[in-house]
C-alpha cells in the first residue's frame, strides 16, 4: 500500500483529497463528459497529488463503468474509487470496474436521515442497518478498502448515526464519510457532529472520517475545514467546486486555505498547488461550465487589481493586497487591470512596459484623456493606451 491510500495514512496532520470531480461532479447538470475528457481529467488529478480519484458510479451506465475500468487501469499514483449503492449488483459491478486499479476503493453508500429512510428509501432504520453491514462485508470481500458514506448525514438522529457508522466499521469500512448531502451544516455543527461521534462510537479510531459537503448555503469549504477540526481526515471536493445543485466544496479553496493560513488550519494535504489553475482550466473547458470571474483561487480576477489604491500598494508591495502568490496556483503573474478606478501609479507603469517614457506635462495629459476613456470604457487595453499616447505626441 502508497501513502496515498487513507487507511495507511494516520500522521496527525495529513488529510487525504478525494477528488469526486468525475463523479458527483459530473452530476452537475450539464457536466457530463466524453470517455477521452474523464481519461484526461484523470490524468490531471493524479500529477496535482490527488490521493483519491472517484472516477465515476460503474453501474449508472456502460460508459461509466468503462471509464472506471480505463482509469482504474492507467492511472499510477492515485487510489481509484468507484461509487455503489447498498445493493449486491452495483458492487459487484464496482469491484470489477477496479479490477486492475493498483489501489482501489469501493465507496458504498444509503440514506441515514428520517426524511430520506421514509420517503426515499421506504425502510426502516433497522433494515438500513442490515444493508450497511451486508453492503460493507460484502465490497470487504472485493477490496481492503472500503469507503462507506451516510447519506444525509447532517439530517440523521444522532443515535442512529452512531449505530451506523459503529455497524459500518464492524463490517469492515475503513473510511466512514459523513456527508452534508443538502449543504444544510454550519461549521459549528458540523465540527461538533464529527467531535460527537469520534467520541461516542466505541470502534471510530479503527476508521477514517471523511467531510463531503454541498455549497446549498455556500458553506462547503468552511464546513469542510470544520469537520476537519473535528477530527475528519479525508476531505471529499472537486476541482471549481463543480458538483450537484449549487455545488461541492471546492479543491482548490480548501487547499490554499490550509497553505495559506497553517497557524488557523495546521492540516497538510499532498497537492501540488502550482497545477491548480491549469486543473481548473482544463475542467472548466471540458464541462463547458465557466470559472465565474471572481471565483476564489482559480477565478479570472483572483489575481487582478483595478482600483488606484489597490494598484499604487501592488506596485509598492504585493503583501499589501495578495495573500498567496499568483505563481504558488500557476498563474505566471498578477494583473493591474487598467480601468476607471487606477491611478497615476500604475499607469505610468503600465507606460514604462509599453516602453513610454513621458515628461511631466505630457503624462498628466495622458492620464486626463486615459481617465476619459476609461468612463467610457469598461476596461482600457494595451493598445487603447498606445493610441492614446501616440496621439499625444503627435499632437504635441
Ligand atoms: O452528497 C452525497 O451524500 C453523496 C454521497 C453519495 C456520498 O454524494
Ligand atoms: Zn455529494
Amino acid at each position: 500500500m502508497t501513502d496515498n491510500n487513507a487507511s495507511a495514512t494516520r500522521d496527525a496532520d495529513r488529510v487525504v483529497i478525494f477528488d469526486t470531480t468525475l463523479r458527483d461532479g459530473e452530476q452537475s447538470p450539464g457536466a457530463s463528459m466524453t470517455f477521452e475528457e474523464k481519461l484526461e481529467v484523470a490524468d490531471i488529478l493524479d500529477e496535482l497529488g490527488v490521493d483519491i480519484i472517484e472516477a465515476g458510479f460503474p453501474i449508472a451506465s456502460q460508459g461509466d463503468f468503462e471509464s472506471v475500468f480505463e482509469i482504474a487501469k492507467r492511472v499510477k499514483n492515485a487510489t481509484i474509487a468507484g461509487l455503489a449503492r447498498a445493493a449486491a449488483k452495483d458492487i459487484d459491478r464496482c469491484a470489477e470496474a477496479l479490477r486492475h486499479a493498483r489501489n482501489a476503493r469501493i465507496h458504498t453508500f444509503i440514506s441515514t436521515s428520517p426524511v430520506h429512510m421514509k420517503y426515499k428509501l421506504q425502510m426502516e432504520p433497522e433494515k438500513v442497518l442490515e444493508m450497511i453491514a451486508s453492503s460493507v462485508s460484502r465490497a470487504r470481500n472485493h477490496v481492503a478498502d472500503v469507503e462507506w458514506s451516510a447519506e444525509d448525514g447532517t439530517r440523521t438522529e444522532h443515535d442512529f448515526l452512531c449505530r451506523c457508522v459503529e455497524t459500518a466499521i464492524n463490517a469492515g469500512a475503513t473510511t466512514i464519510n459523513i456527508p452534508d448531502t443538502v449543504g444544510y451544516s454550519t461549521p459549528q455543527e458540523y465540527e461538533a457532529l464529527f467531535r460527537m461521534v469520534r467520541e461516542r462510537v466505541p470502534n471510530a479510531d479503527k476508521a477514517i472520517f471523511s467531510v463531503h459537503c454541498h455549497d446549498d448555503l455556500g458553506l462547503a469549504v468552511a464546513n469542510s475545514l470544520a469537520g476537519v477540526r473535528g477530527g475528519a481526515r479525508q476531505i471529499e471536493c472537486t476541482i471549481n467546486g463543480i458538483g450537484e445543485r449549487a455545488g461541492n466544496a471546492a479543491l482548490e479553496e480548501v487547499v490554499m486555505a490550509t497553505r495559506t493560513r497553517p497557524d488557523a488550519l495546521p492540516f497538510r494535504t499532498n497537492i501540488d498547488a502550482e497545477l491548480l489553475t491549469r486543473a481548473s482550466k482544463l475542467v472548466s473547458a471540458v464541462t463547458s461550465f465557466p470559472v465565474q470571474y471572481n471565483k476564489a483561487i482559480v477565478g479570472r480576477n483572483a489575481f487582478a487589481h483595478e482600483s488606484g489604491i489597490h494598484q499604487d500598494g501592488m506596485l509598492k508591495n504585493a503583501h499589501t493586497y495578495e495573500i498567496m502568490t499568483p505563481e504558488s496556483v500557476g498563474v505566471s503573474k498578477t494583473s493591474l487591470v487598467m480601468g476607471k478606478h487606477s491611478g497615476r501609479h500604475a499607469f505610468k507603469e503600465k507606460l514604462k512596459e509599453l516602453g513610454y517614457e513621458l515628461g511631466e506635462n505630457a503624462l498628466e495629459d495622458a492620464f486626463k484623456r486615459f481617465k476619459d476613456l476609461a468612463d467610457r470604457k469598461k476596461l482600457v487595453y494595451d493598445e487603447d493606451i498606445v493610441a492614446l499616447v501616440d496621439d499625444e505626441i503627435v499632437t504635441a
